[in-house]
């Protein structure tokens, strides 16, 4: 049985056969060493496993240029996308033709050694796409500002290291192993980044069973983080979706690519990477939003061996009990929709989905990774002068939050974390920022394991609040509650003797004396306890988490 060939004639493997790794390893001592970014790590796992063949490593400046100016390597070949790795100013300085550096990933281990054949700075040119005007070059602005690029060959020494879901992790060789061992001569690929409903997934089977061929399910996987909880789910969702497969004509494979690639270029470069793995046809979505559009690629879909696939935009009748595409549909019928703004909406605000939309086990673990505010770990921040009486509420808060007996509660309070997290810490900005961070830290980490975190310090400066504001969104709520109690207030109460200290100078650089205190423009919630007791403080607190939907 023969499987398509590989985009280029011959699947190019770039890892240095095993007697050679040692000698390779112990040279690299003495190599210049750069450490790749996330995205680069993706980019050197697909170059040293052979997706991207037939390239053997980064591409030389005339290659980049002619790929930018024309989809054309300078051997004639065609090759959709620039790629050459991009170094800082420093590192680039460091470097000359000839020499070779090792390529490093973020805990030091040697992933390849690359041998520089170019080197060369940046032209603003790039920025702008003659062949696709509507779309980027596929590079970031950061990336565009870093001044370096580097061609180069390849030697691969060890593949990236992954902990998680390697059974669904394969080379293009092992993948192609397995279609031979399977008799998968024809493979459509669906490569996804997002999440796939019945709607994906009937149009997909519809396709596949069209071209009489076998599926390949390709989640595509960016740049992730460890706790990256979304990660994990989408792949278990995948795994729900495989179950309920013909297991003799269906499977997954996890493919590396950093998702911000957007564009017809990537679109070509991902089919491509299909083709280099073995499958046959590549389903490309009709969106829209979508910048990969049929017609925009068609005029190069000659140059590979893979067969495009668009795919209709589909549409669940009710009157059927079906997905038909939509141009099917008949003006008489009942064409329902859930867009992923509204199913996301629904997932937020704990609204029943139909059953039509997804199956439910896709949806129980949607559930789980978006669970609605009311179950969602959130943080309430006070900030406020010393005395202003943060810590007051915050007692009083932790006492009602623990009575509702919901989620775990911590209070990170100002003073505590003084003596525990930042013993050798002292009230200079620098220190008071470190500090805050610090609290920011715990709490984010709080939220994101489903709790909620109580902080109670003064936190005086409005970008380190701003910081920790940042932080904290990504994993749940953020509420800051300005304790606005007068600096007269304060001091009059003064119950630590602390502004009397401050006042006859022996205590330097004290909030609201001889210090400075930013205060929140817009904060959730401003009390003055001036106005009312703890208690009621408290409560108004409560009264706004329920109000935003963190407490029921
Ligand atoms: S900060 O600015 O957020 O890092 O401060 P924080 O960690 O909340 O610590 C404030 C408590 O430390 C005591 N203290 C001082 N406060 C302000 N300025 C100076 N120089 C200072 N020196 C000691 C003070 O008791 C604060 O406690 P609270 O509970 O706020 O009154």
């Amino acid at each position: 049985m023969e499987l398509v060939i590989p985009f280029g004639g011959r699947l190019n493997e770039l890892y240095l056969p095993q007697d050679r790794v040692a000698v390779e390893k112990t040279a690299a001592h003495d190599y210049p060493s750069w450490d790749l970014t996330p995205r680069q790590l993706i980019e050197v796992e697909l170059l040293l496993s052979g997706a991207l063949s037939p390239l053997d490593g980064y591409m030389g400046r005339k290659d980049f240029e002619a790929v930018h100016e024309s989809m054309q390597l300078t051997n004639g070949g065609f090759w959709p996308l620039p790629l050459s790795l991009t170094v800082d100013e420093s590192f680039g300085k460091e470097i000359n033709p000839g020499d070779t550096i090792a390529l490093r990933d973020a805990m030091g281990v040697l992933i390849s050694t690359m041998t520089v054949s170019d080197i060369w700075q940046h032209k603003k040119a790039y920025e702008t796409d003659k062949l696709f005007p509507d779309t980027t070059a596929g590079y970031t602005t950061a990336e565009l500002e870093q001044k370096y690029y580097l061609g180069g060959q390849l030697k691969g020494i060890e593949p990236p290291g992954h902990y998680d879901f390697n059974q669904y992790r394969y080379t293009p060789a092992a993948l192609r192993a397995l279609f031979q061992k399977q008799g998968w001569s024809r493979v459509v690929a669906y490569q996804t980044t997002d999440q796939m409903h019945r709607a994906h997934m009937d149009s997909v089977y519809a396709m596949a069973k069209q071209a009489e061929a076998n599926l390949l399910i390709q989640p595509l996987l960016g740049e992730i983080q460890a706790g990256d909880m979304e990660h994990y789910a989408r792949i278990r969702c995948f795994e729900h979706i495989l179950k309920s497969s013909a297991e003799q004509t269906t499977m997954m494979s996890l493919l590396p690519f950093a998702q911000h690639l957007a564009g017809p270029r990537a679109m070509l470069c991902r089919a491509i990477i299909c083709q280099n793995y073995g499958c046959t046809h590549f389903i490309h979505w009709e969106d829209p939003e979508n910048q990969g559009k049929a017609d925009v690629i068609a005029p190069y879909e000659k140059e590979l061996a893979i067969e495009m696939l668009s795919s209709p935009v589909m549409a669940y009748v009710q009157e059927r009990g079906q997905y038909i595409p939509l141009a099917q549909a008949a003006a008489s019928e009942t064409v329902l929709h859930i867009s992923d703004e509204e199913f996301h909406r629904r997932l937020q605000e704990d609204i029943q989905i139909p059953d039509w939309y997804t199956y439910p086990e896709v949806l129980a673990e949607l559930r789980k990774a978006y669970p609605p505010r009311y179950k969602q770990g959130f943080t309430v921040f006070l900030t406020g002068l010393s005395g202003a009486g943060k810590s007051t509420i915050a007692q009083a808060l932790l006492v009602k939050l623990m009575e509702a007996g919901e989620r775990a509660v911590t209070l990170l309070d100002g003073d505590i974390v003084r003596k525990r997290l930042s013993s050798e810490l002292g009230f200079s900005k620098a220190h008071r920022n470190l500090n805050i961070l610090r609290i920011g830290y715990v709490a984010s980490e709080i939220t994101k394991n489903g709790g909620i975190a109580i902080c109670a310090p003064i936190a005086p400066y409005r970008g380190t609040r701003r910081e920790v504001r940042a932080m904290i969104e990504q994993q749940g709520g953020f509420v800051e509650i300005h304790v606005a109690t007068s600096l007269e207030a304060c001091e009059a109460r003064d119950r630590k003797g602390l502004y009397a200290k401050a006042r006859a100078g022996l205590i330097k650089e004290f909030t609201g004396i001889s210090d400075p205190y930013e205060e929140p423009e817009k904060p959730e919630l401003r009390i003055d306890t001036q106005d009312c007791t703890p208690e009621e403080a408290a409560q108004r607190v409560v009264l706004k988490l329920e109000h935003l939907g963190y407490i029921r």
